[in-house]
């Protein structure tokens, strides 16, 4: 299983990907999470991402494919991996594609998870309460949400148009979710196999 999620910031890819990875028994990376942990760990990376990430704004690609390469490479040798935040841009599913195809790590099916802006917003200010996660303020949320339909959303097609995209309605409860996640994704992983 290789894996990729995409969907609006808030929509619950990190949720999902690890539930998912969990079922596949593969690994599940996140490019935010690790991001966040050089932020916090004020690594040289760490210092270089740290003002765009809290205005909301996506990170230089070079940094964000050197930092993935030797986690996925180590992650297909295990048997596969649940990519939650990459690509973010069609560049950079272009250049990963042509990278990890030599690797045999390239991605088999992307998940879209599909949630109203209405859920979205509630979502992650109520994580900006509870988490204080630096980019759930309101202004930043707003942000996000923008860069999402300019930079982000044309994946959508992106992968329609290489016939392995999963669309999941992720405007429901976490585990019902998952369930039609796993469903989707079964039935996506046949066909292919054909
Ligand atoms: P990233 O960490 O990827 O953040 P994001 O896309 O904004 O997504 P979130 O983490 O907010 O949401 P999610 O979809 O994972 O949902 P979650 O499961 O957390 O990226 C952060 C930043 O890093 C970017 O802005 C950028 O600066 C940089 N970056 C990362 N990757 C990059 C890349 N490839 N290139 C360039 N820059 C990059 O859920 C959200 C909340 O909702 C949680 O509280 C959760 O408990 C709750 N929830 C989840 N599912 C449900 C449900 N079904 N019902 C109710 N609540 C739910």
């Amino acid at each position: 299983m290789r894996l990729l999620m995409i969907g609006p910031p808030g929509s619950g890819k990190g949720t999902q990907a690890e539930r998912i990875a969990a079922h596949f028994g593969v690994e599940h990376i996140s490019s935010g999470d690790l991001l966040r942990q050089h932020v916090a760990g004020g690594t040289s990376i760490g210092r270089a991402v740290e003002e765009r990430m809290n205005r909301g704004d996506l990170v230089p690609d070079g940094i964000v494919m050197d930092m993935l390469r030797r986690p996925v490479e180590a992650a297909t040798r295990r048997g596969g991996y649940v990519l939650d935040g990459f690509p973010r841009t069609v560049e950079q599913a272009e250049a990963a594609y042509l990278v990890a195809r030599e690797l045999g790590a390239a991605v088999r099916i992307a998940l879209y998870l599909e949630v109203s802006d209405r859920e979205l917003v509630r979502r992650m200010r109520a994580r900006g309460r509870m988490a204080g996660r630096a980019d759930d303020s309101d202004e930043v949320i707003n942000h996000r949400l923008e860069v999402f339909t300019e930079r982000t959303a044309p994946l959508i097609d992106y992968y329609a148009r290489r016939e392995c995209l999963v669309r999941v309605d992720g405007d429901r409860p976490v585990d019902e979710v998952t369930a039609a996640a796993i469903a989707g994704l079964r039935e996506a992983r046949s066909q292919l196999d054909g």
